[in-house]
């Protein structure tokens, strides 16, 4: 009889969707807090009986009643932070044990300014994961090799660490990730030339690392592609004439690098990007004359190059340009006046050879 109530009671709390959590998952999450030290706010208090699932602070549960999500933002509204009246710090490293998590589809780890070491290699293996997001730590080592497995990746976002070494070959087999964000690390080496197999991507953001070579052509593939930053790297070469057919690529970002060459036409006349920054590299040619009544530039900066010949005719003809910066340049020819220009400051233009 007290089995058959047990059991009755069990079945129930399982009809009911109440969660628990498993033992194994428990301690992978307890192994895991052992490996960090959070100082100011005890975020890891709750992280206390059985039921991982209930009330531990930043986890939840698949209906299995198996660990699905992770969610620790040091950055955040929530009222621990509030009360605290600070961010979230956070040193230690990211034990292996969350490996053990094989439910986890989200892991956010994020803006906690100390967590240091690797991220684990095993991460590779967690097959459901669709969110990484370790963005703002101090975390060093390479991208593992094999996070090509990650099938289900939709996010991967490890911007502001000390993440060193290349941007791994297997990335492009990243079949459903949409954002990309690596920027401000230390990541040398090459853009994969297939990186264009990325076909839901809509932000590429590679900014601010040690990245060579050249900008693969089969990116213009990639008809998702609203925001590609690969500003402030020393990629050199031209700039693939494609990219300015790119049917909703709104920003592109390819300041201070090596890239040299003429200024693609398409990139200028592409009514669709609306924020292009070439400054601080080597272009060299004329300013293509192809502005239109539909060109409308929230941010157009071309400064610092070895740009030539006139200023186009056809800049008068713009239906808004935000912020123009020619400076720096060899252009010669007068500043268009009247409305969308009234605002445009001189030193805009200055630094050319014959400007007035
Ligand atoms: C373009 O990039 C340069 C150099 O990286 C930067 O200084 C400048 O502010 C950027 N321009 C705009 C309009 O954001």
């Amino acid at each position: 009889m007290k089995l058959f109530l047990f059991l009755t009671a069990l079945i129930v709390a399982g009809a009911t969707g109440v969660e628990s959590c498993t033992p194994a998952d428990r301690q992978a999450l307890l192994d895991f807090k052992a490996a960090l030290n959070e100082p100011y706010l005890g975020i890891f208090k709750s992280w206390s009986g059985n039921d991982c699932c209930s009330s531990w602070y930043g986890i939840s549960c698949d209906s299995a009643g198996r660990v699905a999500d992770i969610n620790l933002r040091g950055e955040s509204e929530d009222p621990i932070f509030e009360r605290a009246g600070r961010s979230g710090y956070m040193t230690g490293k990211i034990s292996p044990s969350i490996c053990k998590l094989d439910s986890l589809t989200t892991l956010i780890i994020a803006d906690w300014k100390g967590i240091s070491g690797e991220i684990p290699p095993c991460i590779s293996s967690l097959s459901k994961l669709r969110i990484l997001d370790l963005v703002g730590n101090k975390i060093t080592g390479v991208i593992p090799a094999d996070i090509g497995k990650l099938q289900r990746l939709t996010v991967l976002n490890v911007a502001d660490n000390s993440i060193s070494d290349g941007i791994p070959a297997s990335v492009v087999n990243l079949a459903s990730l949409m954002h990309l964000d690596l920027r401000n690390n230390q990541i040398t080496g090459g853009i994969p030339q297939d990186f264009g197999k990325l076909t839901m991507l809509s932000r590429a953001m590679l900014g601010r690392n040690q990245l060579t070579g050249t900008i693969p052509s089969s990116i213009a593939g990639l008809y998702r592609l609203a925001d590609l930053d690969l500003s402030v790297n020393q990629i050199s070469g031209s700039i693939p004439a494609e990219l300015g057919s790119m049917p909703v690529l709104s920003t592109l970002n390819l300041d201070s690098n090596r890239l040299s060459g003429s200024i693609p036409a398409s990139l200028l006349s592409n009514t669709g990007l609306n924020i292009l920054n070439l400054s601080r590299n080597s272009l060299e040619g004329k300013l293509p004359d192809v502005f239109g009544s539909k060109t409308y530039f929230i941010g157009l900066d071309l400064s610092y190059n070895n740009l030539k010949g006139q200023i186009p005719k056809s800049l008068s003809s713009a239906a808004y340009i935000g912020h123009l910066d020619l400076s720096h340049n060899h252009l010669c020819g007068s500043i268009p006046t009247g409305w969308p220009f009234d605002h445009l400051e001189v030193s805009s233009f200055s630094f050319n050879d014959c400007v007035w």
